[in-house]
């Protein structure tokens, strides 16, 4: 059976990263989660103080870039995680403060040339399930199978402060819709690799149904193109 590359991207919360690792999953092939990797960057950044609601170091950062490697390594469980220097940051990049600050790092050209040349190099020759912003306009445009997901922002901004409330966070489900459309809002006019429907994509809207329904329409979609 030949391999292919699948692209999902979209809007924040629409369950993206879910079907994409059950997709890999299934098609026992690599799942990049590429948000993680802006997310990791952007925690690198608010250690060093690079951002904060006060101000924002661009160069500072862009200098520092050499200095932060990321990779996915495998948990007990076979579940990629994300390391920053070695270091598991996977609970750490999940937080709303993070969530907060990372459009306005995603913005920043040589952030995302850094991160596209890595997602180039995990995909290469082997089938993979990448999910973000960019993944089916910029980062594998010849991409076999193109998804591109969307919900309301109110049942985004839901899910996603069920997710977090779980997790113990202390926030309202106010603060969530508004880091979601803030961050929906920067994604899509920043000048660099704007999230958009790539033409060939084929979109998917899942305000109304479970992913467990979408899983199942996208893993034939997958089928029909292997
Ligand atoms: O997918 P997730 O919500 O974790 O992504 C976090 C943020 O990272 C997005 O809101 C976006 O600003 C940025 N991102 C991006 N390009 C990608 C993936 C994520 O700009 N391919």
């Amino acid at each position: 059976m030949r391999k292919i590359t699948i692209a999902i991207d979209g809007y924040s919360s629409t369950g993206k990263s879910t079907v994409a690792r059950q997709l890999a999953d299934w098609l026992d092939y690599v799942y990049v989660d590429s948000g993680a990797m802006y997310r990791a960057v952007t925690l690198y950044a608010l250690r060093k103080g690079f951002i904060s609601e006060e101000k924002f170091d661009r160069n500072a950062l862009v200098e520092a870039l050499p200095g932060i490697a990321l990779e996915f390594r495998k948990n007990k469980n076979g579940k990629a995680e994300i390391y920053l220097n070695n270091e598991n940051v996977e609970e750490h990049i999940r937080t709303l403060e993070v969530s907060e600050f990372v459009s306005p790092i995603a913005t920043v050209p040589e952030v995302r040339r850094k991160l596209v040349k890595l997602q180039h190099a995990m995909g290469e020759g082997k089938g993979v399930v990448m999910d973000g912003r960019d993944i089916g306009t910029v980062v594998f445009p010849n991409a076999e199978l193109k998804i591109f997901m969307n919900a309301s922002a109110e049942v985004r901004a839901n899910r996603r402060y069920i997710e977090l409330r779980d997790r113990g966070a202390d926030i309202s489900y106010e603060e969530v819709l508004d880091n979601v459309n803030e961050r929906d809002h920067i994604d899509t006019h920043r000048e660099d690799s704007p999230l958009r429907k790539a033409t060939d994509a084929i979109e998917i809207d899942n305000t109304e149904t479970n992913i467990e329904d979408q899983f199942h329409t996208i893993l034939q979609l997958a089928k029909d193109r292997i």
